[in-house]
């Protein structure tokens, strides 16, 4: 596999399983075995005592070096052998080509890619839209499961990446928001969207994770609800359990959707500092229709390792370590499929 991971970062054990098959002779295969010289015995020294994340306790901590503090990701992919549209200061010219990715770990080389076709860089808008999904992440989704010529919906779709990339792949691309940023985004609440049911190949969304980002001074939107709020998120994964139903209605069977979301922290709520979001989404979307879930079947659970630029600073990485709490490092991609036989009507 090509796919350029950047810089490793902390957190995240990837086993030999996860790195597909092996790429050539290990170290000790490349030549006759030497033999080890023994070396000189150091005198004895006090194991030292370990702290959080196993730095050891008292030692100088060096986020600026530190390898779980990862340097932002470019903002330009640009294939081999393709020029670079707008050669950006440190951006790699020789970065990977698009490859449909065969494990559920995946890392987006670039928040944008660069289309062979177009030979223009997709998604580039949303880069003034706080929030905008990688373009990439939805390039690897529609090459899985549409065709050329399918139905997309992405009901929250924000700046347009989802549109972008189903003009650069041949998909009919329908967008709607509360909040529209692209001149081909219709205005609607995902609680109740204007389809008959049974009629789009594929649906993507993106929604809110929480209160983080204020979208629009629009009472209805969804960023507005606290997951963690006094109600304990009753009313965020309430009007979550409306869109998630209304994707499962619209949905052809035995088609796929999608759901991308983060799990949430914040600092000083203490034990209700953590929400997490996506498992409760994830059993939502699962739970039967006639019980009041989506009724959806699972597929898979992809893990994206999130560019997020604050991620570099170091003084995340301090807070993170001096309060005891972990930043997030991924985004969840839950992939469900709905069943042939479903029934669901709107309720
Ligand atoms: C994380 S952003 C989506 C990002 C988008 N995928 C992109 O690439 O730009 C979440 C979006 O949900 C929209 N939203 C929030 N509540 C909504 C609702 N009830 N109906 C429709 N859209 C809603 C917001 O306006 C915002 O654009």
């Amino acid at each position: 596999m090509k796919h350029g991971r950047g810089p490793s970062k902390g957190g995240h054990s990837r086993s030999d399983q996860t790195r597909g098959p092996s790429r050539g002779p290990s170290r000790s295969d490349t030549g006759p075995q030497r033999q080890e010289q023994p070396k000189p015995t150091a005198a004895p020294q006090a194991k030292p005592v370990l702290g959080i994340g196993g730095i050891p306790l008292g030692a100088p901590t060096k986020f600026k070096n530190n390898p779980q503090v990862p340097r932002p990701r470019p903002a330009v992919l640009v294939p081999a052998g393709e020029p670079a549209a707008r050669p950006q200061k440190g951006a790699p010219f020789n970065l990977p080509a698009l490859e449909v990715m065969t494990t559920t770990l995946w890392s987006y080389p670039s928040q944008h890619y660069w289309s062979p076709t177009k030979r223009r860089l997709i998604g580039v808008d949303g880069a003034k839209y706080t929030g905008a999904t990688p373009s990439w992440v939805i390039w690897q989704l529609l090459m899985r499961y549409t065709s050329e010529g399918d139905a997309v919906l992405d009901p929250m779709v924000g700046s347009g990446t989802t549109l972008d990339v189903c003009d650069d792949l041949g998909r009919s691309g329908l967008g709607l928001d509360l909040n529209p940023q692209h001149p081909q985004v219709k205005l609607s609440d995902a609680r109740s969207l204007p389809l008959k049911g049974n009629e789009v190949d594929f649906v993507f969304i993106d929604p809110p994770y929480s209160t983080h980002v204020n979208y629009s001074d629009d009472p209805r939107c969804i960023g507005k609800l606290d997951s963690g709020g006094s109600d304990g998120g009753a009313a965020y994964y309430e009007a979550m359990t409306k869109v998630t139903r209304e994707i499962a209605r619209v949905l052809k069977p035995g088609k796929h959707m999608a759901l991308y979301v983060s799990d949430s922290y914040v600092k000083g709520r203490g034990d209700k500092g953590f929400m997490p979001i996506g498992f409760e989404l994830f059993e939502i979307m699962r739970k039967p229709w006639a019980a009041g879930g989506a009724g959806l079947l699972p597929v898979d659970i992809i893990a994206v390792e999130r560019g997020n630029q604050k991620l570099a600073r170091g003084n995340w990485h301090k807070a993170a370590e001096g309060g005891n709490f972990y930043l997030r490092g991924f985004n969840y991609l839950f992939i469900c499929r709905k069943a042939q036989l479903a029934v669901n009507a709107r309720s």
